[in-house]
């Protein structure tokens, strides 16, 4: 027989005061395994998604060419004209469109065609090509009836040396879908993509685009598969999307339709992103929405991640930090609409109206949604009143869904009480949104704030946390203080449905807001210290939780800074400041399937804590124990796209002689223990 699945019988630990097993220990963690407790939300770990620091467009989205409708204010931003030994003229027209949604083309004029006359694309900031891969071109285009020539179609790298063409024929004097694929001889990261025109004559060119051809499953308009695994690598349970204010917009014309981002991608209009002048200082100008990446390809994704989608959408109310803007309460049935009506896009039967756009997508099959939310991060008398027309519409047709309702951007603050005030009043909610972007120290302080809430009013949706302070950076010490927090998330997991770190990518060179959980650029992808920390907890979380005492000496904690007094009204509001921290953050519970006992630890302090960890209430354990820990030499490390790996889970294994043993908890680290016990 192995080893490992030796079980031997120890003590009948339950209510028998244990011995310390060595004098040196600082710290007692005692689990009362045989205890279960409640259930832990089997959504409780998911993903936030928006398109911000070109998380989308220039990101997940493959599409490698950008402004590829010509539809930017700065309408060749991207292009450049290529002019080989020939004569003509380009222009930016509107007349006779490929259709009204999409008014913006080039127009080609050739007088003498030479070796070719035409654009070039640059892509978001350089085509990263593979060489071997092949690459799918496309094109909207037509021609005048004097034209008779071509189009080429060229991957060009740096110098203009050709790595790969295609020749389009077939070009009529109606807008036609021009297709070929082209191979890649060379790996670069700042290729070109070359249209020219061969022939003298008029070509007008619409939607070109360059995908390749391996997306994340394969999938024709998919995404780009190493970021699309990193979040597969996260086991989510969910996906929030499409954000964050991007729901919002900053007036009410520049909020996110879902409508307008399905079916043919030649046929939804493009919109600036909000995000391009929402932080000072930080302005990306030609900052686009191609919605390329689509509500078609959200409920996509979901299902090839194994997660559940849970949609935002916009509840009649611009972001409240810029315009402000509200839509009239007698004027919101057709945002009330939209709302039932992606419902049907995602749930319905094909015979419905919206179910019918699904299938023509290719999915015939419903969607399963079971959860939507109502507004992003919105505040006060002004969302409630709409929020209320929402509820009452959904609930009225769809019982069977749960909404999702907001509480404002911060928590502790009159705003957040105020709504929590009417969710448990008269205002009916199921899982109300809280948002916080707080210093290290604030997580730690309120890794119990769930402890004590009632749990006969609604759930609660930790929808948006990251630690920020003005550092803006990822640190090893800002993600263990995640991971205590998150602790009181699974202990409390009955009550906090669902959390999701945010936000979840953000390019190099091109973002707008930090700290975020995924680095890329056009090639090179990175988890932050804070992303294995999501991973460690969804890949541990328990079915059901049991109790858990930490013993040892307290961390006192310096007086509370005046930034965190709020008022509600006229009342100072009493702060969540507990006066010490425990010595470590613990949450224990059982996963159902492994037969595993799984104990998360995460130790925030910069000194290591020498622990005896009881197990009571077991008659039986292997003697086996699984470690992972994630830790690194400073509280101020990193990764970064040098060292992508500093800081990572690293797996461990050691033998205990029984269910008491001594385990040392590093500085600055999260360790998961797994142990099987038998009752
Ligand atoms: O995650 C970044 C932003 O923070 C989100 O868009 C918004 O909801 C929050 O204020």
């Amino acid at each position: 027989m192995k080893p490992h699945r030796i079980f031997f019988a120890v003590w009948l630990l339950a209510n028998i005061p244990v011995p310390l097993v060595a004098a040196d220990l600082n710290a007692r963690i005692t689990i009362e395994a045989g205890a279960p407790g409640h259930a832990v939300s089997p959504l409780l770990h998911g993903i936030f998604f928006e398109d911000i620091n070109y998380g989308a467009d220039g990101g997940l989205y493959a599409e490698l060419v950008q402004n590829r409708s010509f539809e930017h204010a700065e309408s060749l931003y991207a292009w450049s004209l290529v002019i080989r030994g020939a004569e003509g003229g380009i222009d930016i027209t509107t007349a006779d469109p490929l259709n009204a949604k999409n008014p913006h083309y080039l127009r080609l004029e050739v007088a003498k065609p030479g070796q070719g006359f035409g654009i070039a694309n640059s892509g978001y900031g350089g085509i990263a090509l593979k060489a071997g891969e092949n690459y799918f071109f496309s094109v909207r285009a037509r021609a005048s009836e004097n034209y008779a020539g071509s189009l080429r179609a060229v991957l060009e790298d740096e110098t203009g040396r050709p790595l790969g063409e295609c020749k389009l024929d077939g070009l009529t004097t109606v807008w036609k879908k021009l297709e070929g694929t082209l191979k890649s001889s060379g790996t670069v990261t700042h290729a070109r993509l070359v249209v020219l025109a061969t022939a003298t004559g008029r070509v007008d060119l619409d939607v070109v685009s360059l995908f390749p051809e391996h997306t994340f499953h394969d999938r024709r308009n998919g995404l780009r598969a190493d970021l699309a695994q990193m979040l597969a690598e996260l086991q989510p349970a969910f996906m929030r999307f499409p954000g964050g204010c991007i729901v919002e917009g900053r007036d009410l014309p520049n909020r996110y339709q879902w409508k307008d981002t399905i079916g043919d991608i030649a046929e939804r209009p493009q919109n600036w992103n909000r995000w391009q002048d929402a932080i000072r200082g930080q302005t990306a100008p030609q900052y686009y929405q191609t919605y390329g990446l689509g509500f078609f390809e959200f409920f996509q994704l979901c299902e090839d991640l194994g997660c559940e989608p849970v949609p935002i959408l916009n509840c009649g109310m611009a972001c409240q930090y810029q315009s402000k803007q509200l839509v009239p309460l007698d004027q919101l049935d057709p945002f009330v609409q939209d709302a039932l009506d992606l419902i049907e896009f995602a749930n319905g039967p094909t015979t419905s109206m919206w179910g019918a756009k699904r299938a023509a997508m290719g999915h015939p099959d419903p969607f399963h949604l079971k959860r939507l939310g109502i507004g992003n991060e919105q505040w006060g008398e002004d969302y409630f009143a709409r929020y209320q027309i929402f509820q009452a519409a959904l609930k009225a047709k769809h019982q069977e869904i749960q909404v999702v309702s907001g509480a404002g951007p911060g928590v502790d603050d009159g705003s957040w009480k105020l709504a929590w005030d009417k969710f448990r009043g008269g205002t009916p909610a199921d899982i109300v949104d809280e948002h916080y972007y707080r210093p290290a120290q604030w997580f730690l302080e309120n890794s119990t704030r769930y402890d004590a809430q009632s749990r006969s009013g609604p759930r609660v949706f930790a929808g948006e946390f990251a630690v920020r302070d003005g550092r803006m950076r990822s640190t090893l010490h800002g993600a263990i203080a995640e991971a205590a927090f998150m602790t009181g998330l699974v202990r409390n997991g009955d009550l906090v449905a669902m959390s999701s770190y945010a936000p979840l990518f953000a390019k190099a060179g091109a973002f707008q807001w930090q700290p975020d959980l995924i680095w890329f650029d056009n090639t090179r992808v990175f988890g932050t210290a804070s992303y294995h920390v999501q991973s460690l907890f969804a890949r541990n979380r328990p079915d059901f939780v049991v109790p858990v005492t930490v013993e040892g000496a307290p961390i006192v904690l310096p007086s509370l800074p005046a930034r965190d007094v709020a008022t509600y009204g006229a009342t100072p509001l009493p702060p969540f400041h507990p006066d010490s921290l425990p010595t470590l953050f613990a949450v224990a519970g059982r996963d159902d399937r492994a037969g595993d006992l799984i104990i998360t630890v995460a130790n925030p302090f910069a000194e290591a804590r020498e622990a005896e960890v009881v197990l009571r209430g077991v008659a039986r354990i292997t003697p086996d124990v699984r470690a992972t820990v994630l830790t690194s030499g400073s509280a101020d490390d990193e990764n970064s796209f040098e060292s992508p790996r500093k800081i990572a889970p690293r797996d461990e294994s050691f033998t205990v002689a029984g269910p008491v043993f001594a385990h040392r908890f590093p500085p600055n680290s999260l360790t998961i223990l797994r142990l099987k016990i038998r009752e």
